[in-house]
């Protein structure tokens, strides 16, 4: 798409690349890399010279903040992503602060988001559901005309799926369609029911953790599918003060913010990261998103980083043996935008939600900064955004992966050799997959020169391609 880049000097005078100062939160300018997990960790989830490179290479661009991939707060497996549940992973966090530190001269603020997750397990064939884990009921034994387990499970077996799917119960059919997934709301669980009770602790270390990284602060992982989003929405019907009405649904998140901060130096940035609206039926809205604004910001969160979507309910059906992804279905798409799109389009979808917040905890009298995203890649719809007051920063995920020297091109006037991310998703593709996260725009050419590290089937290359020009010499 056709658009105008900035002189350096346009950029100079822009608000884009003018600082940021608000509480605790300074940034040498408005432009932010949001969390990408790129699936590089080990199994194990400890940072790999593969983590080092992706982040050295987003550093080199020189951007305000970049957001470590979502990083998992607790000791459980959980392939290969990253995870801070244990003093043991701040030795290799350690080194990728250093080498961002070191790449962007100092001047890239580094957060990593910390993220609790429920279970999800795939989808099973029919068959291992029905015999192995279909935990049986009356209403089960009724149905199959048997009492012994074996007699009715063969009978539930036998039933053609129409019938079967009659028979069982909304979460059974939901187990055998899609795969078992936990919620919140999943109180008879004891694991489930003490939420509230062990999250605050578990982000708390995993935040004190952070800090003995060195990392500038955490950014708390209360979007998308994922167990602090799942308190926030309107979907969460707890009865024990955590869910139902949206002063309930807030407690934990803000229970947790307290936590953090009490667990962490003075100057440590603590902000989150949450949803704009849910995107699905009965879900948050943004009047809900606005509502909990004002409370973080009241609380003193430094940072409201808004995403949209991503979320389970609507995922579409996982093939046997996956499991379901939250940016399948339509508020997936909200999410990650694609160019086939509706009317409106996929460039920046989540701004009006955004200005709507802002103006909530303006009004509220709070000063805490917005970070918006979702389908941002021109100077002119960047700074159009700052420049309406809808946010304070400007964060591109997918613009970035495609170019990272993206914002340092546009603030040395060079905005001209851009790669312009083409919104197709081939990236998220990948991410679903869990396979190493590249972008389809990165030069194949070069893919098979020596030095070069690449995926580890062979096919791509793991890094963007180095930025030739001389920018660094004509910066500003
Ligand atoms: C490969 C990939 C991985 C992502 N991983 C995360 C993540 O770990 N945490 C998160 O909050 N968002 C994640 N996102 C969402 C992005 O941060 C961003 O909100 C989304 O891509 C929309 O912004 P964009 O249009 O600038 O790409 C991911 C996106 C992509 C493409
Ligand atoms: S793979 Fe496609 S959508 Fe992803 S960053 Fe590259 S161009 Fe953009």
């Amino acid at each position: 798409m056709a658009t105008e880049w900035p002189d350096a000097e346009q950029a100079r005078r822009s608000i884009l690349f003018s600082p940021v100062s608000a509480g605790r939160l300074e940034l040498a300018d408005r432009t932010w890399v949001p969390a990408m997990v790129p699936w590089r960790a080990t199994e194990d989830g400890f940072v790999t010279p593969d983590v080092i490179q992706w982040y050295e290479r987003f550093a080199q661009g020189q951007p305000g903040a970049i957001v470590v991939e979502a990083t998992g707060v607790r000791d459980i497996p959980s392939g290969p992503l990253l995870r801070i549940g244990d003093d043991r992973f701040i030795p290799g966090l350690r080194d990728l602060v250093q080498a961002v530190r070191r790449a962007s001269g100092g001047r890239t603020k580094l957060f990593i988001q910390i993220i609790d997750f429920l279970a999800v397990r795939r989808r099973p064939a029919r068959e291992t559901f029905i015999t192995r884990y279909l935990r049986l009921t009356d209403a089960y034994r009724e149905a199959a005309g048997a009492e012994d387990d074996a007699d009715v499970r063969a009978a539930l077996l036998a039933m053609p799926d129409e019938q079967l799917h009659a028979v069982l119960s909304p979460r059974d059919l939901e187990a055998l369609e899609f795969g078992y997934r936990e919620r919140v709301t999943d109180v008879e669980h004891q694991h489930i029911r003490e939420l509230p009770a062990v999250l605050p602790g578990i982000f708390a270390a995993a935040a004190s953790r952070a800090v003995a990284a060195g990392f500038d602060g955490v950014e708390l992982h209360f979007a998308h599918a994922y167990t602090m989003a799942s308190f926030l929405s309107a979907r969460n019907t707890r009865d024990d003060r955590y869910g139902g009405a949206r002063e309930n649904r807030v407690r934990l998140p803000l229970e947790v913010f307290a936590a953090v901060r009490a667990a962490v130096p003075g100057p440590f940035i603590v902000g989150c990261r949450y949803l704009s609206d849910d995107c699905i039926d009965a879900g948050s809205t943004v009047d809900d998103a606005a509502y909990f604004g004002v409370q973080f910001a009241k609380a003193g969160i430094d940072f409201l980083s808004l995403s949209r979507g991503g979320k389970f309910e609507d995922a579409k059906q996982p093939k046997v043996g996956f499991s379901a992804y939250p940016y399948t279905g339509p508020s997936g798409w909200e999410c990650m935008p694609t160019v086939l799109a509706d009317q409106a389009g996929p460039f920046g979808r989540n701004v009006a939600p955004a200005s709507r917040i802002r103006a909530a905890v303006r009004e509220a009298g709070f000063e805490t900064a917005v970070v918006v995203a979702g389908g941002i890649h021109t100077f002119a719809q960047a700074e159009g955004i700052l420049t309406s007051k809808a946010a304070d920063v400007i964060g591109a995920a997918r613009q970035s992966l495609a170019d990272p020297d993206w914002f340092l091109k546009m603030r040395t006037g060079r905005g001209a050799s851009i790669r312009g991310c083409s919104f197709t998703n081939y990236c998220e593709g990948l991410d679903q997959m869990h396979k190493q996260v590249t972008c389809k725009l990165w030069d194949r050419e070069a893919l098979d020169e020596p030095g070069i590290a690449k995926s580890s089937d062979g096919r791509r290359r793991m890094t963007a391609p180095p930025f030739t020009e001389t920018a660094k010499a004509g910066e500003p």
